[in-house]
C-alpha cells in the first residue's frame, strides 16, 4: 500500500515520526508491506517558498491509498506574514473537499490510567463515535463583504447544506453503528433556530433511520449537547453532527478523553474513489514545538485507525492495545497528562508493548 506522509508544521514534526516509528514495528509484525511518499507542505514551506498546496500535489495525494497527516500552521504570536487562515483553507480544507473526505471519523474514548477533567466518570462512561459532516456548511468560504472597512459593512458567510451531502453522512453514521454493534445514533444540531438548514438534516436523518430498524435515534440541540457530554456523556453513542457543530464538540470531546494528545481523527471518502486523510486533531502546538514534549499518542490511534481503514483490522487493534498498555502507567505520560515521559519515550514504549 501507498501512504503519502506530510507532517506540517511544529510538533506534527515530532509525532508523525514517532508514528512512522509505531507503522514498521506493526507492519514486520503482522507481515505486510508499505511504501511511503514525503510531502513537505505546511506554514513554513509557505513562508520559504510561497507554496501552500499545488493541484498537482493534489492529484498525486489521490492516487495513493492513504494520507497520514500531522498538523500546520505556524505560530499565532510571530507570523504577521501568513494571511489569517490561509494554511487552513488551502492546505487542510483544500485536501478535505478536493479529495471528497466527506466523513470527519472522532473517536473518544477515555482509556483507563488517563486523567479526565470530569469527576466521578470511569472509562465505562466514555465511548463515543462522533462523525462530523467535513465538506460543506459553514467551512466553504461562501460568502463575501460589502463596503469593507466602513461604518456600513455587511459581511455574510453562508452555512451550504445539500440534500447529498447530508444524507451520506448521516448514511454512513447509521452504516457505522451497525458495523461496530452500537446501539444509538444522535443527530447533534440547532433545528430551532437554523430553520432551513438544520430542518434538512432532520428531514434526511429521519428518512434514514428507517433504513436502520435496530438502531436506536436521538436528536439533541448542540447547545444542549455540549453541557450532557460534561455531565453524562454515557448519553452518547454514535453522533452525527454539521462540520461546524462537529469542529466544536469533537474538541470538548478531547478533553473529556485525556486532552490533545489523546484525540485521533479520520477523513474518510467512503467510496474509496480517493485517498482517506487521518491525523491527529491537535494543531501545530508552537508553545511546546521542538522541545520533545509533545504526546504522540493520537498519532498512534490515528494510525491504527488508517490501518483499520486499509483492511488490517488485527494490526490496528495491536496498536489500540499497546496504546491501552501504555497509557495505563502514569510512567509513560506526557506534560499534557500531567507527566514528565517525552515524545520519543512514549513512542519507545509503544513499539515495546508492540514487540
Ligand atoms: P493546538 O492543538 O496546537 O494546541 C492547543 C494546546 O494543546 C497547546 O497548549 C498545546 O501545547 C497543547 N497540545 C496540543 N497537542 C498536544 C500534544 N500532542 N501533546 C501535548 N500537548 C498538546 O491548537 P492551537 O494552539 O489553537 O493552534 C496552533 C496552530 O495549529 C495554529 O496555527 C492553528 O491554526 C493550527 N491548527 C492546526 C490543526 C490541523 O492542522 N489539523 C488543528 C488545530 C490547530
Ligand atoms: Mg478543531
Amino acid at each position: 500500500m501507498k501512504i503519502a506522509v506530510m507532517p506540517g508544521d511544529g510538533i506534527g514534526k515530532e509525532v508523525i515520526p514517532q508514528g512512522l516509528k509505531v507503522l514498521a514495528v506493526v507492519a514486520k509484525k503482522h507481515g505486510f508491506r508499505y511504501d511511503t511518499t514525503d510531502y513537505p507542505f505546511g506554514a513554513e514551506h509557505y513562508l520559504e517558498t510561497g507554496i501552500t498546496l499545488p493541484d498537482s500535489a493534489i492529484r498525486e495525494l489521490a492516487a495513493h491509498d492513504a494520507i497520514l497527516f500531522g498538523a500546520v500552521g505556524a505560530d499565532p504570536r510571530g507570523n504577521a506574514r501568513i494571511p489569517q487562515g490561509l494554511i487552513e483553507t488551502d492546505i487542510l480544507l483544500k485536501m478535505r473537499f478536493e479529495l471528497d473526505q466527506y466523513v470527519n471519523l472522532r473517536p473518544c474514548k477515555l482509556l483507563p490510567g488517563v486523567p479526565t477533567p470530569l469527576a466521578r466518570v470511569t472509562p465505562a462512561d466514555i465511548d463515543i463515535v462522533i462523525i462530523r459532516e467535513n465538506t460543506e456548511g459553514l467551512y466553504c468560504q461562501q460568502g463575501g463583504f460589502l463596503y469593507k472597512n466602513t461604518p456600513r459593512e455587511v459581511t455574510n458567510q453562508i452555512e451550504v447544506t445539500t440534500r447529498h451531502g447530508v444524507e451520506r453522512c448521516i448514511r454512513y453514521a447509521f452504516d457505522y453503528a451497525r458495523r461496530f454493534g452500537r446501539k444509538k445514533v444522535t443527530l447533534v444540531a440547532k433545528t430551532n433556530v437554523l430553520r432551513y438548514a438544520h430542518s434538512l438534516w432532520m428531514r434526511c436523518f429521519e428518512e434514514v433511520q428507517k433504513d436502520y430498524p435496530g438502531i436506536e435515534s436521538s436528536y439533541d440541540h448542540v447547545d444542549a449537547c455540549t453541557m450532557f457530554l460534561v455531565t453524562n456523556p454515557r448519553r452518547y453513542d454514535v453522533i452525527v453532527t454539521t462540520n461546524m457543530f462537529g469542529d466544536i464538540i469533537t474538541d470538548l470531546a478531547a478533553a473529556i478523553q485525556g486532552g490533545m494528545g489523546m484525540a485521533a481523527s479520520a477523513n474518510l471518502n467512503p467510496t474509496r474513489e480517493t485517498a482517506s486523510m487521518f491525523e491527529p486533531v491537535h494543531g501545530s502546538a508552537p508553545d511546546i514545538a521542538g522541545q520533545n514534549k509533545a504526546n504522540p499518542i493520537a498519532t498512534f490511534l490515528s494510525v491504527a485507525m488508517m490501518l483499520e481503514y486499509l483492511h488490517q483490522p488485527d494490526a490496528a487493534q495491536d496498536i489500540y492495545r499497546a496504546c491501552a498498555e501504555v497509557v495505563a502507567d502514569p510512567k509513560n505520560h506526557t506534560g499534557d497528562l500531567r507527566g514528565k515521559a517525552t515524545t520519543t519515550q512514549v513512542g519507545d514504549a509503544v513499539c515495546g508493548k508492540l514487540a
